[in-house]
């Protein structure tokens, strides 16, 4: 059996990786901290593992402990370890740029290189795409991201561009929705409460990728003959905003009051949502950083090469995955 660590696992993407994982028949190794929920990590198979990437000296030991206990280290990892939210920009830095750093020299330091490396990184590394042509994200673009969410996955990725030897793939991921996620759920809350909102009068484009089809595609890409190359992963459709409030108004059979508001009030909102969040030691949804991401208009992304590389064939638009989401949320009773 192929043993796949999967970084992140106690998290959203996290935690269908590894379902999917154990599918397909690997010997699935979790990849958690001593404070990580094992919620969604039920299975009795999944072998759990305590990485601290902040601690050069116990990532080296634990991999050299693993590679000695069970000849030889990973077959494949994927590294979903990540913040999306931080309360100081430093710490989007530590835990997506440097912690990617760590463990990367303590598998080359260990002579524990997978066969290959998946980096999680996001479609915010490279920021969003022009305004006024609407040309969709493309690797031949300069990155710009602007939040320090994407500066801190762009370091990651130039990082690896400069590794010898090391077989990786990058993928950046657009906003991943689906069943246990809890950002883009504020929009499914509001809309359930009678409300859709909008920030600013622009029209924006967005892009999705459903948490299923992008574990499939990760999982897929381990045994392709694919490496060091990035992607950007999208359901390869682009949708105009208003879509997305449409679908969940329709899965949830609910009428709802439009509220746009102009981005100054948004940023202003977003503001004193942070204060009043860092009272309890939390971070808002819509925080100072991301709005910066919010109010840009363009996300649509270029997807031809992944499409074409992986035979990458999404089996959920945003429509199909609404409903779904729906359901699990009302499973829950998130909703
Ligand atoms: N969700 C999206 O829309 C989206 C889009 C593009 C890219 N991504 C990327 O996809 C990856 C997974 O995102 P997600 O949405 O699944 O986020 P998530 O639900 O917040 O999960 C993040 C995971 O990273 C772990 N983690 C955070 N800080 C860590 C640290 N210092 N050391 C070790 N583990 C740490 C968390 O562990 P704990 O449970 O212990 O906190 C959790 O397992 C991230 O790299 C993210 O940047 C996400």
């Amino acid at each position: 059996m192929k043993k796949v660590l999967i970084t992140g696992a106690s998290g959203f993407v996290g935690s269908f990786l590894v379902e999917d994982a154990l599918k397909k028949g690997y010997e699935v190794y979790a990849g958690i901290r001593g404070s990580s929920s094992r919620k969604y990590l039920p299975d009795e198979r999944i072998k759990f593992l305590s990485l601290d990437f902040g601690n050069t000296n116990h990532l080296t030991k634990s991999l050299d402990d693993f590679a000695q206990e069970n000849n030889g280290g990973f077959d494949f990892i994927i590294h979903g370890a990540g913040i999306t939210k931080a309360n100081n920009i430093q710490h989007y830095y530590d835990v997506n740029y440097l912690n990617t750093k760590h463990f990367v020299e303590a598998l080359i330091t260990t002579k524990t290189i997978p066969k290959k490396f998946i980096q999680v990184s996001s479609l915010a590394a490279f920021g969003p795409g022009n305004p006024k042509t609407l040309e969709p994200i493309n690797h031949t673009h300069k990155p710009m991201p602007v939040s320090s969410y994407g500066k801190s996955k762009l370091v990651a990725e130039e990082y690896f561009a400069t590794l010898n030897d090391f077989p990786f793939i990058i993928f950046r991921p657009t906003t991943v929705y689906g069943p246990r996620e809890r950002d883009l759920f504020t929009v499914f809350q509001m809309v359930n409460n009678g409300f859709e909102f909008y920030i600013g009068r622009k029209p924006q484009h967005l892009t999705f990728i459903y948490v299923k089809d992008l574990v499939t595609l990760m999982l897929d890409s381990l045994e392709r003959d694919i490496i060091n190359k990035s992607y950007f992963v999208s359901d390869g459709k682009s949708y105009e905003s208003s879509l997305l409030n449409t679908y969940i108004k329709q899965g949830l059979n609910k009428k709802t009051i439009k509220l746009t508001m102009p981005v100054a009030v948004v940023k202003a909102l977003a503001f004193t949502l942070e204060k009043s969040f860092g009272l309890f030691n939390q971070i808002p949804t819509l925080n100072s950083e991301r709005v910066k991401e919010f109010e840009s208009t363009n996300w649509k992304v270029f997807t031809d090469d992944l499409f074409l590389d992986f035979n990458f064939k999404p089996e959920y638009d945003l429509e199909r995955g609404v409903m779904e989401t729906i359901a699990w949320y009302k499973q829950e009773k998130w909703l």
